[in-house]
């Protein structure tokens, strides 16, 4: 075993990390649809605030992914920082770390400001608004398939920037697609 696949491993165990936070984050997210009350609401997205944990995810995706760079030439293969794959990577990565703090993190901390502040009984309109907000659900599901389409670049190594911008931009629609979807869902959650 070599310095570099335990530090394959290390990259990829903070990956599946980063994918289980924001799982749990996202069944919350779709579990305020079936919400009727701000109490429920309340306990539903308590978890919302573990949202600060992504930065450290993400500099850890950073620092593991530039190690394997500085060690894949020891290990037989020479990748480099300019490599497609690699550099549309650091992009996405510079993506989710704006999106997550100036977005999701923001709308996070007023939405429970909001819900701290609101009598518990049925869902007033304002709430179920910030509820579901069309600019949270798409940024925090484009977030995660733009994550996902990094793996895809990351397996497959597209040579071209072309390939490997399309691949994120494919990821990046799907998500925008399915936030939009559930943030259209509200009329769920009406009584
Ligand atoms: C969202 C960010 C990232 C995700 C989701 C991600 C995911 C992955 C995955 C799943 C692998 C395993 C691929 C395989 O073994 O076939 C991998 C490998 C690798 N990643 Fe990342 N990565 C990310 C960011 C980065 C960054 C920013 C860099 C460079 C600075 C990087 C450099 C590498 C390298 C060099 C490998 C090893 C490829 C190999 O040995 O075949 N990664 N990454």
């Amino acid at each position: 075993m070599h310095l570099y696949d335990v530090v394959l491993f290390l990259h990829i165990a903070t990956l599946l990390a980063a994918i289980g936070l924001g799982t749990t984050l996202h069944h919350a997210e779709w579990s305020t649809r079936t919400a009727t009350t701000v109490g429920e609401l309340r306990a539903v997205t308590r978890v919302y605030r573990r949202g600060n944990l992504f930065p450290i995810a993400i500099l850890l995706l950073f620092g593991e992914g530039a190690w394997l760079v500085h060690l894949s030439k020891k290990h037989g293969e020479t990748f480099r920082f300019g490599d497609a794959w690699i550099w549309t990577a650091i992009v996405a990565l510079v993506i989710l770390m704006v999106t997550g703090g100036a977005i999701l993190g923001r709308e996070a901390s007023s939405y429970a400001k909001l819900l701290a502040a609101t009598p518990d009984g049925p869902i007033p309109p304002e709430v179920r608004a910030a509820t579901f907000k069309s600019l949270t659900w798409a940024t925090s599901h484009m977030n995660t398939f733009l994550a996902i389409a990094v793996v895809f670049n990351m397996v497959i190594k597209p040579a071209g920037a072309a390939s490997a911008i399309l691949v994120l931009v494919i990821g990046i629609v799907i998500g925008v697609l399915i936030g939009l979807a559930g943030a259209r869902s509200r009329s769920v959650a009406t009584t």
